[in-house]
C-alpha cells in the first residue's frame, strides 16, 4: 500500500486511445500485424472499423474473428469515387476516426476523402519509395536490377505513393529471386514497420513538416 503523503500531487498518466479505421481489399495480413500489436499493448489505439470494397476479402473474416465491426460497402452502388468515398467518410465519421490505414486497398482515394483527413491517412507500400509506385512492384525492383528494395510507411497526399514518408525497411534482393520470394520477405517487415509508423502516430510523435515526418 502507498501512504500519500498529504500535499503529494499525484499525477496519473492519462493514455489517449486512438480510433483506427482499417480499409483492406484483399488478404489483410497487415492488418492482422496491427491487431496483434495492439493486443500487445504497443498500439494506444483501438481498431473501430474495417471496410473493404470487396465481400470476400479476407480481411473482414480476420476482423470478425477479433469482433472488430466490418463493413462491406459496394462500389457499383455509388455514381462515382467521390460518392462511394463519402460513404466510407460517413462510416469512419461515425465511429470518431482519428487515423485512416489503408492496408492492402485496391481503390485510389478521391481528393475530397484526402483533404477531409487530412495527415490522417497512411499507407504501407512494397517497394522503398520514390522508386517503384504503384503496382507490381517486387517484379519491377527485380526487372530493374536494383540490388535492395523494401517497404515504405507513408502519408496520403493526391498523387500515387507521392506523400511523405514516415517509415522504411531495405529488403536485400537476391540473385536468384522471383517476385513471390521477394514479395514475402518484404512482407515479413511490412508487419514490423506498420503497427510501429501506428504506434507513432497514436503516441502523436510524428512531426510534419512539408515532405519531411520527423519522429519525436
Ligand atoms: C502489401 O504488400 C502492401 O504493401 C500493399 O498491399 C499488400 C497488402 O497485403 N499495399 P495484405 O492484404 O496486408 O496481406
Amino acid at each position: 500500500m502507498t501512504t500519500l503523503v498529504p500535499g503529494t500531487k499525484v499525477v496519473i498518466k492519462e493514455k489517449i486511445m486512438i480510433n483506427i479505421g482499417v480499409l483492406a481489399s484483399g488478404r489483410g495480413t497487415n492488418l492482422q500485424a496491427i491487431i496483434e500489436a495492439i493486443e500487445e499493448g504497443k498500439i494506444e489505439g483501438r481498431i473501430s472499423i474495417v471496410i473493404s470494397d470487396n465481400p470476400d476479402a479476407y480481411a473482414l473474416k480476420r476482423a470478425k474473428q477479433y469482433n472488430i465491426d466490418t463493413r462491406y460497402i459496394n462500389f457499383k452502388e455509388f455514381k462515382n469515387r467521390e460518392d462511394y468515398d463519402k460513404e466510407i467518410i460517413k462510416t469512419l465519421k461515425e465511429k470518431k476516426i482519428d487515423l485512416v490505414v489503408l492496408a492492402g486497398y485496391m481503390r485510389i482515394l478521391s481528393p475530397y476523402f484526402i483533404r477531409t483527413y487530412k495527415n490522417k491517412i497512411i499507407n504501407i507500400h512494397p517497394a522503398l519509395l520514390p522508386s517503384f509506385p504503384g503496382l507490381h512492384v517486387q517484379k519491377k525492383a527485380i526487372d530493374h536490377g536494383v540490388k535492395i528494395s523494401g517497404c515504405t510507411v507513408h502519408f496520403v497526399d493526391e498523387g500515387v505513393d507521392s506523400g511523405p514518408i514516415i517509415l522504411q525497411k531495405a529488403v536485400e534482393v537476391k540473385d536468384d529471386d522471383t517476385e513471390e520470394l521477394l514479395a514475402e520477405r518484404i512482407l515479413k517487415e511490412e508487419h514490423q514497420i506498420y503497427p510501429r509508423a501506428i504506434q507513432l502516430f497514436s503516441e502523436g510523435r510524428l512531426i510534419i513538416k512539408g515532405r519531411r515526418i520527423f519522429i519525436k
